[in-house]
């Protein structure tokens, strides 16, 4: 049966699910995006709201889709179909979601591996310079690092989920989450005096970062924070895009998945936590409060490096820590998602693992190529529904990440919730005879609270209203 081909060939226990499951969902979100989200939405209050939000909506939306890999084993393109007839569409959508996303996300990774080079090779000083970043995307270089990239990310899928993914995780996470304690206690103890003789400390950022603010805070402003953490941690604990569907259907069914969600949630969090012990910190103090406004790549590949700059001799060193924690984040998620496709091209194809990597190393190569050209020959601005603009690489993260992933989840609570039922997830979550103790909030948000947050999420996206 091609279910027990899986099997044997699927995580070897639950350490490796959970690490292999939380590299997916750490990745550039927890560092680049969770920072600024905090301190722009209130420090301590946005992180309450996160952590209430994470340990419930969260927890219930991977709940859903590791349930629904582990019950069916297929990874999304089956999985949905082989439950109810009629709902293959929705494989369909989740299979597009990781296709979108790893043509740019190769792309990111390919701009990190080049900052590690610049940084071992000339120190900070040349990243530092005002057009370094915009000198190097709109040339042909970011061509030839996205394609390293993506043959790290080949070469592990190469070797299968067992001895390449588990194993790759199992050295990554501990080692990142070393970097990120270390740069984020150092960062605790920065100091800087800016030109105007302002002297700032990491103490003091660390207030900004933990302490609640509740100036001007009203309710339409704690709706855009309670909404912008939603789609935070959607986007942060890799569901609603089939990556989590095609993980679980790799465990096995003695592992005890209750506990094995909290974790891959706990993790999460954890590490976005302390993505922001050392972001608003360091940028707090070199920056002050404006230059918290900047995340993304901005932060990462400009702001950054002149920070990293600013510190001296040891600047270099954190820079390269810096630079080596994003890479193992982002090759631990794009492994996923590289892994999700994969298995959807195999089980279509019926070809081997090794041959389907091949084409889909091949494919991606010239596709992800293109979004490089966006920033060249392919340049172009296009205004998006919510009023920004922006390049190939932004229309792509906008379509997979504020339409793809809100339409996925609410037809996938719709699917759980009312066409076949909660008792389905409740059914898997107890296999193994451990009892479901959540079972009662998953039943009220699955069928009630999430469809109506998803369709709010949609139609904030097809720009009906702006919070
Ligand atoms: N969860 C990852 C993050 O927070 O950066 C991002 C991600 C991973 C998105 C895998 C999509 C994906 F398929």
């Amino acid at each position: 049966m091609a279910g027990d081909k899986k099997q044997s060939g699927g995580f070897s226990g639950k350490i490796g699910f959970v690490l292999a499951a939380a590299g997916s969902a750490v990745g550039l979100g927890n560092l680049w995006r969770f920072p600024r989200c905090a301190a722009v939405g209130g420090g301590g209050l946005y992180l309450v709201i996160y952590i209430v939000l994470a340990f419930t909506l969260g927890i219930v939306m991977l709940t859903t889709d590791i349930a629904i890999g582990r019950s069916t084993k297929k990874s999304p393109l089956g999985a949905y179909s082989s439950i109810k007839k009629g709902w293959g569409f929705l494989g369909i959508f989740s299979f597009i979601v990781p296709v979108i996303i790893l043509s740019y996300y190769n792309v990111i990774g390919g701009w990190i591996l080049k900052y590690i080079v610049t940084f071992v090779t000339t120190g900070a000083s040349k990243a530092a310079e005002d057009s370094y970043f915009t000198d190097f995307i709109t040339g042909y270089e970011p061509i030839l690092y996205m394609g390293i990239f993506l043959v790290l990310n080949a070469v592990i899928i190469f070797l299968g989920v067992n001895k390449g993914i588990e194993r790759m995780s199992k050295i990554l996470m501990p080692a990142l989450l070393v970097i990120i304690i270390f740069i984020g206690v150092y960062s605790l103890f920065l100091k800087h005096e800016d030109a105007d003789g302002v002297m700032r400390t990491g103490w003091e950022g660390l207030k900004v970062y933990v302490v609640p603010d509740f100036t001007g805070l009203d309710f339409p402003k704690l709706m855009k924070i309670i909404v912008d953490a939603i789609s935070q941690i959607f986007f942060s604990l890799s569901v609603a895009m089939g990556i989590m569907i095609t993980y679980g259907s790799y465990v096995k069914d003695d592992v005890n998945m209750n506990s094995s969600v909290k974790q891959i949630v706990f993790f999460d969090t954890l590490i976005a936590f302390l993505a922001g012990l050392i972001i608003i910190p360091t940028v707090f103090t070199f920056q002050g409060r404006d230059g918290l406004q900047t995340a993304g790549p901005g932060l990462v590949f400009q702001a950054l490096p002149k920070i990293f700059n600013a510190m001296g001799p040891f600047g270099i060193v954190v820079g390269i820590l810096f630079f080596l924690m994003i890479t193992f984040a982002a090759l631990t998620s794009s492994v996923s998602i590289f892994e999700t496709i994969t298995a959807d091209v195999m089980a279509v194809t019926k070809k081997s693992r090794r041959l389907v990597t091949i084409l889909v190393t091949i494919g991606y190569f010239v596709l992800s190529a293109v979004i490089c050209l966006g920033y060249n020959k392919l340049f172009f601005n296009v205004k998006l529904p919510n009023g920004s603009s922006g390049q190939i690489l932004d229309v792509a993260d906008y379509l997979s990440n504020n339409i793809m992933m809100p339409l996925i989840a609410f037809l996938s609570s719709i699917f759980i919730g009312w066409v076949v039922g909660p008792k389905y997830v409740k059914k898997e979550m107890e296999k193994g005879g451990v009892k479901y103790r959540l079972y009662g909030m998953y039943y009220v948000m699955i069928k009630f609270i999430v469809p109506v947050i998803m369709l709010i999420l949609l139609l904030q996206a097809f720009g009906a209203f702006s919070l």
